[in-house]
């Protein structure tokens, strides 16, 4: 009997998709549907990481025009925080013990696909508790962990030295100086580009066992 020949064989690979916004569905926070409901809230040491909701916005608000974080956050009104909860590509998230609501963090470009997602903003009402470790710590495992980004980024003000420090000591990495890169009352400030990329976070967890 002849022998057929062998049928050329085509074997596709494909890379795990990015978050795109293709995969939205309606409501907050827009991220992949089926990582949500698998892996979401996340909590760290009795600290918890939930979508933020549109009666939370008053409390975002407050937090963020009390004098000692006004000075290193920038301000957006309650409309403007309603506003990016609906946003393509932003996440908004609430920081909340089992007795209420210790803080925010906002996250943009979770949509890129070049999977770099920029921490924009986190405030911790009790300062000096751990909060703020634990609530990065939190972040982290969401966009590494949940929207398996590459990149975490940020801009961190010169003279900011608490955050500076504790991003440094989660493995961030300096980029450099993105000169005048902000608006402060009439004139510019120069903000710290720091970053985390995905092998780092993961030997830095790692290393914490
Ligand atoms: C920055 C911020 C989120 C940190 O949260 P926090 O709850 O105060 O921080 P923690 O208690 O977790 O402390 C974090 C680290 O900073 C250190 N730290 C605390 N106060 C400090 C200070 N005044 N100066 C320098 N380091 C300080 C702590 O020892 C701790 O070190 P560790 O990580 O080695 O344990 C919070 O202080 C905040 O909301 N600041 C105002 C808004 C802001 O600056 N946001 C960041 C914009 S980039």
């Amino acid at each position: 009997m002849p022998v057929s020949p062998c049928e050329p064989v085509c074997i596709v690979v494909r890379a795990r998709p990015l978050v795109k916004p293709d995969h939205y569905q309606p409501g907050y926070p827009r991220i992949m549907p089926g990582l949500e409901r698998d892996q979401l809230p996340l909590t760290i040491g009795g600290l918890t990481l939930r979508p933020t909701r549109p009666d939370d916005c008053a409390f975002v608000v407050g937090l963020e025009r009390q004098p000692d974080n006004a000075r290193h956050v920038e301000q957006w009104s309650e409309a403007e925080h309603r506003a990016s909860l609906q946003r393509p590509g932003t996440a908004h998230w609430i920081l909340e013990r089992p007795d209420g609501p210790v803080g925010y963090a906002l996250l943009e470009d979770v949509d890129d696909p070049n999977g770099s997602i920029l921490l924009r903003r986190i405030v911790i009402a009790g300062k000096g508790r751990g909060d703020g470790r634990t609530g990065v710590r939190l972040v982290l495992r969401y966009c590494f962990e949940v929207a398996r980004c590459h990149r975490v980024w940020l801009n961190v003000a010169l003279d900011n030295r608490r955050a500076e420090g504790l991003y440094r000591r989660l493995g961030f990495v300096e980029e450099g100086i993105a000169r005048e890169s902000v608006r402060k009352g009439e004139g510019f400030a120069s903000m710290r580009v720091l970053s985390l990329l995905e092998q780092e976070y993961r030997n830095a967890r790692k290393g914490r066992g």
